[in-house]
């Protein structure tokens, strides 16, 4: 069921069952996160590794230090820049939060997202809301409250309308568990770039490098996937010559001339970055529907938010 009322979604969280909300990155999956069971659920319904922890979102750093979970000072540059943002901080869990949400490990993360429907919902919780995206784990996250009907509805309280994402892409995660040396976790909807040009020095980054790493495992090697194959690069250098037919194509700004025109997805014609990412997961799921036997997408600029772009992509791709 996809509802407007706001009051309605707080009513539901409060009671122990799950909402999908709107953020500026993707849908989440919310529970009231200090609520073990409502939390449970959330694993149930998304067929989600217990190992995977969770991500809690507040509306207020306020908020969060009452519940003993503080910035480090180091982290506060970037926060006032960023926050309420695409951003997510991991840093150390206090015993408020259960154990449930970091699937044991010593730190949690944090983050305060960009949405004013969310904010307007948060405001009115007296406890954080842990939410994963709202997809089947290892599915495409989705960008619109349809995505997660389609998918969840039947198994959820309600989805909450906020529109279209405006960002497109998870947030980025950085842990501040060592404060003088934070960690890139996860690339996502704020830049690498942006983040250091403010921290003023580069971030730590060889988990990245590291698909198995299980300190994040939306990291996991084969993830966001479609049901349709998917491969990177361009068609003619794939190994295996398929018809031009059988394909579907991702591109970022210009169409191939050698595949018919309908058959490709365009993410951005000015060649944006920032509006490609908006479009991504939508353009996944529209290739995926395109039901040919490969999507092949193109490799994107290794910059920005190009860089996360490429991430999700090699992701979803068969390797
Ligand atoms: O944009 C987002 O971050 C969205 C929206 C809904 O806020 N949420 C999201 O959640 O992407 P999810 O569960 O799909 O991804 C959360 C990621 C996982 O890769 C998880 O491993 C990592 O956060 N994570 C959570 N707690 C962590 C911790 N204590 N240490 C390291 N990684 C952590
Ligand atoms: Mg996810």
């Amino acid at each position: 069921m996809i509802i407007t009322d706001i009051q309605l979604a707080a009513d539901l969280l409060q009671k122990g069952e799950l909402v999908a909300i709107p953020t500026e990155t993707v849908y989440g999956l919310a529970a009231n996160g200090f609520d073990g069971n409502a939390i449970a659920k959330i694993y149930e319904v998304k067929n989600r590794p217990q190992f995977n922890p969770l991500i809690l979102h507040s509306n207020s750093w306020e908020k969060f230090t009452s519940w003993g979970l503080e910035l480090p000072k180091e982290a506060l540059k970037v926060a006032d820049k960023f926050s309420p943002g695409p951003l997510t901080f991991v840093v150390p869990k206090s015993n408020k939060v259960p154990d449930i949400i970091t699937a044991g490990h010593t730190s949690v993360a944090i983050r305060i997202p960009n949405h004013a429907v969310t904010l307007s919902l948060l405001s009115k919780l007296v406890f954080p809301l842990a939410a994963p995206s709202a997809n089947l784990s290892g599915t495409v996250s989705p960008t619109q409250a349809i995505h997660v009907e389609k998918q969840l509805g039947g198994l959820i309280g309600a989805v909450l309308e906020g529109g279209e994402c405006h960002i497109g892409l998870e947030s980025t995660i950085i842990s501040f568990v060592n404060p003088q040396q934070p960690k890139l976790l996860r690339l996502g909807g704020l830049s690498v770039e942006e983040i250091e040009d403010t921290l003023g020095f580069k971030l730590k980054k060889d988990s990245l490098l590291n698909n198995e790493n299980p300190q994040a495992p939306g990291m996991l090697s084969r993830h966001y996937a479609p049901k349709t194959p998917m491969a990177l690069g361009l068609p003619n250098d794939l190994p295996n010559h398929l018809p031009i037919e059988d394909l579907a194509c991702i591109r970022f700004s210009r169409y191939l001339p050698e595949i018919p025109i309908n058959n490709q997805i365009i993410l951005s014609e000015s060649g944006d970055l920032n509006e490609a990412a908006q479009k991504l997961f939508s353009a996944i799921r529209k290739a995926d529907e395109m039901n040919k036997k490969l999507i092949v997408a193109e490799i994107f600029p290794d910059e920005h938010l190009g860089r996360a772009i490429n991430d999700r992509l090699r992701r979803a791709s068969i390797g």
